[in-house]
């Protein structure tokens, strides 16, 4: 009873209701998991929030409002997909460098979702309006352009990262740069510490750094300018916005990732969507998880990748290994004509995957390592078998199989062979479900669960009228100043001076001897 008193005290602590604008501009479904439970939660907590957003929410807090930018929001519309809703067989995507990545799906993908979304009829209305805000709160991707938003409506700004550590917003806060430890988000690097895997560190994070600032960040104030009207001068850069910001939210945490030192207003809520998750089964997707003696191999390869897309020897490897086992295995797969399949194989075309991976009797996932996907099984205490397609999800699968929960199964070598000695091997093995045991109860032990956090902390933002004295005072100097490096060479400079005057010194006594010497030996000789 006590306990519950205290929590209502501690949701009554901040009674006013602010005005917030919430924008998710990246029409990303396994981006919208992660960032919706943020906007739902502010409303449920009496404020009023505005979204701009591609993904309707039916049942909400009557605080919720939104601004439906539906045109860009369907499957084939994606980042993912060109700009006249082509698409690739996202399969392909296996053999792109990082480079064309970052082109392809950042770049010129981010900006054409920025201008969809800035251009469309909705938007154009909001921005029409007379508005008033006490904080703007926009994810952190490719869709700088709405960060202008918050000096528009003279509020902070506050982001939120779907991914964990982010090598650009580090060097624009100055937040100490860890390249030695933290890998680049979107390389693939088997081993980050060693001389060569932290060299390719600084080259792909320099090359996103350098595009991003002096191409990416001018592309997308030429697209602020031209559709976001009444912006009060002086315009501040984007560059200088996001330098700005008051707080950054990131999806990862500690026990996880990495540790890295952060400033104060950089803060993990790593888990935000399945802090106060209480959805169920539905029934039918209950009685096969209740029911399978042997347990269950859950199959997914994300919200992106169409199932259909596998090739045919691979697919076929899938089925024959799957029919082998004696677990229950449940298949995200989209298509109706998968065709004679063994009886212990179970298919839909979604599953609420969150509560699947909360069933007991799930003894592993398969799955290609998305962030999100990850973390539920993190959460949930499930070993994982990956097949990392592209982005990140290569080194999310590297973490879980260095901590020792996760297997990497490279999607060329998927054979019978291969795809059964994984399955053999996490499933007999105890260290597999032991680590992920382990995994599980370290990722939910913290003051406050990630959502409860991150409500803290934009509330507190807000009461603190933007709390600018988070901010690293080292923003406000040079690069070479933060580093110290007009020190350090200035001081390199200085001793090289007293090294210098000292071997002269040396040399000329050495000299002055010398010729005494010489002058010996040439008396010698006369005589
Ligand atoms: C809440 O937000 C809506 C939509 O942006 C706006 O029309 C309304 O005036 C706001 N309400 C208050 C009390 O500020």
């Amino acid at each position: 009873m006590f306990k519950e008193i205290l929590f209502l005290l501690s949701l009554g602590c901040y009674s006013e209701a602010a005005n917030i604008l919430y924008i998710i501009p990246y029409a990303e479904k396994s981006h919208y998991i992660m960032l919706r439970p943020i906007g739902l939660e502010l409303a449920k907590r009496g404020h009023n929030v505005t979204v701009i957003t591609s993904f309707k929410e039916t049942d909400h807090p009557s605080g919720y409002h939104q601004i439906m930018v539906d045109d860009v929001g369907s499957d084939d519309k994606t980042a993912f997909g060109g700009n006249d809703g082509s698409r690739p067989n996202l399969f392909t995507t296996v053999d792109m460098s990082t480079e064309t990545i970052l082109w392809k799906f950042l770049w010129v993908g981010g900006l054409a979702l920025t201008e969809n979304y800035l251009k469309s009829k909705q938007v154009q209305e909001f921005l029409a309006k007379d508005n008033t805000f006490d904080m703007v709160i926009s994810e952190q991707f490719a869709q700088e352009a709405f960060y202008i938003l918050a000096h528009k409506y003279n509020a902070p700004l506050g982001l939120v990262s779907t991914f964990g550590n982010c090598m650009k917003h580090n060097i624009v806060t100055r937040n100490p740069l860890q390249m030695a430890t933290v890998t680049f988000e979107w390389a693939e690097i088997p081993e980050p510490t060693t001389f060569v895997g932290r060299l390719k560190n600084l080259y792909y994070s320099l090359y996103e750094y350098a595009y991003w600032k002096y191409w990416f960040l001018y592309e997308q104030e030429r697209l602020m300018t031209k559709y976001i009207p009444n912006i009060p001068q002086p315009v501040p850069s984007l560059f200088e916005m996001q330098k700005n910001a008051s707080l950054l939210l990131m999806n990862g945490h500690f026990t996880f990732d990495p540790p890295t030192a952060y400033l104060p207003n950089i803060v993990e809520i790593g888990g935000a969507h399945l802090s106060h998750s209480k959805s169920q089964l539905p029934v039918d997707l209950k009685k096969i998880l209740d029911e399978a003696p042997h347990g269950v191999v859950y199959v997914s390869l994300g919200s992106n990748v169409k199932s259909a897309e596998l090739p045919i020897e691979k697919k076929n490897a899938f089925i024959k290994v799957f029919g082998s086992l004696k677990e229950t295995v449940l298949w995200k797969w989209e298509d109706d004509d998968l065709g004679p399949i063994p009886k212990n194989i179970v298919t839909r075309k979604w599953m609420p995957q969150k509560d699947v991976l909360a069933h007991p009797n799930v003894k592993v996932f398969i799955s290609h390592g998305g962030l999100i996907g990850t973390q539920e099984a993190t959460y949930n205490g499930v070993p994982i078998i990956g097949i990392p397609i592209t982005g990140d999800q290569y080194n999310n699968l590297l973490l879980a199989q260095n901590i020792g929960f996760g297997r990497i199964l490279r999607y060329h070598d998927i054979s019978e062979e291969t795809l059964g000695n994984n399955l053999k091997e996490v499933l007999k093995d105890d260290s597999f479900k032991n680590k992920a045991i382990e995994i599980a109860d370290r990722f939910k032990d913290r003051p406050m669960n990630a959502l409860d956090t991150a409500m803290f902390w934009i509330e507190y933002v807000i009461r603190n009228k933007g709390a600018n004295y988070m901010k690293n005072p080292a923003m406000d100097l040079s690069w070479v100043a933060a580093n110290m490096l007009d020190v350090y060479t200035f001081v390199l400079f200085v001793v090289l001076i007293i090294i210098f005057v000292a071997i002269k010194v040396v040399l000329g006594l050495i000299n002055m001897v010398g010729i005494g010497d010489n002058r010996v030996a040439q008396k010698r000789k006369r005589s």
